[in-house]
């Protein structure tokens, strides 16, 4: 029977991972109560405790304006985390499961990016979840790398649960109109996860999103609809709302080469977004 150690378990997909990892194998788990990425002989003893034949990393420093002013801790955690993660895998013949972002890209190609584009990171956060991906891939370890984009799910801070409660505050919204790309369910990366780990053929680095596209104000309208709010929603571009860190405007990801991996459709975002509220409704 395989041995699974999946890192991050508190997170938006760290949680999911727990129930679509779970048939797969005796599954271990750490969270940062129980494992801090920052220590890195900590995290070294970890894999060499459990000793798993699969190391799935789903935590890392995603505040993405702070990072701007933390970059050396960012760095710790999206950059030489994983690099350690790498030789420990490496050397217990283990496979590594990654996630890295579209914010590696700089959002100025014209549609969806592929794989192999180049990257060029606008942000601290981009710059560190790339120096992951580039060390993950020098340790010469098998590995997954999925790259996602717009993460939301009932879990944690996210673009969902922030759109759901200022419905229930205010009348007036004004969201970002001119930065597009495709929100991602969490469980849809949990569950695609699990599916590629029963594919052998599997490695290196691949997009997995939802399907179709759309602006944050896009999806601040479809959130907002299903709870049958009837205030006004403007749209802005995003020089109106200036943030820390610079967000690419197209965060278009391919995932052509995982559908065609694995024989799968990854569902539009709207389909995806339905069945998100629905779980959160019989809850
Ligand atoms: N969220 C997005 O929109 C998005 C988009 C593209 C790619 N991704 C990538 O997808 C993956 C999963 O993201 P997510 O949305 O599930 O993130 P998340 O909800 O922020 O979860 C990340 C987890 O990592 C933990 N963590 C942070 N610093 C740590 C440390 N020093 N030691 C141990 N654990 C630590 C966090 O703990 P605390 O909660 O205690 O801080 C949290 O539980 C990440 O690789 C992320 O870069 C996310």
């Amino acid at each position: 029977m395989h041995k699974l150690l999946l890192i991050g378990s508190q997170g938006q997909v760290g949680r999911e991972l727990q129930r679509c990892l779970a048939p797969l194998g005796e599954l271990a788990v750490r969270d940062r109560t129980t494992l801090d990425l920052s220590n890195a002989a900590a995290l070294r003893a970890a894999i060499r405790g459990e000793r798993p034949d699969v190391v799935v990393n789903a935590a890392a420093y995603t505040a993405v304006d702070q990072a701007e002013q933390e970059p050396a801790l960012a760095l710790r955690i999206n950059g030489e985390a994983p690099a350690v993660m790498a030789e420990e895998a490496k050397k217990l013949g283990a496979l590594l499961v990654h996630y890295s972002t579209d914010y590696v890209f700089d959002g100025a190609k014209d549609g969806p990016y592929q794989e192999d584009d180049a990257p060029n990171p606008l942000s601290v956060y981009g710059r560190t979840k790339l120096a992951g991906e580039q060390a993950i891939g020098a340790a010469g370890c098998r590995h997954l790398i999925f790259r996602t984009s717009w993460v939301y799910g009932l879990y944690g801070k996210n673009f969902l649960r922030t759109m759901q409660r200022l419905g229930r505050e205010r009348e007036e919204l004004r969201v970002v109109d001119d930065q597009i790309g495709a929100p991602t369910w969490s469980r849809m990366i949990a569950e695609t996860t699990a599916l590629a780990l029963r594919q052998p053929a599997a490695d290196g680095i691949y997009h997995l999103c939802c399907a179709g596209v759309t602006s944050w104000h896009g999806f601040a309208a479809a959130i907002l609809a299903a709870q049958n709010w009837s205030g006004r929603l403007s749209p802005i571009p995003a020089s109106a709302y200036p943030l820390p860190a610079r967000r690419p405007a197209n965060s278009r990801l391919d995932n052509g080469k995982l559908q065609r991996l694995l024989g799968l459709a990854l569902p539009d975002w709207r389909s995806a977004l339905g069945l998100c509220l629905a779980d959160q409704a019989e809850r």
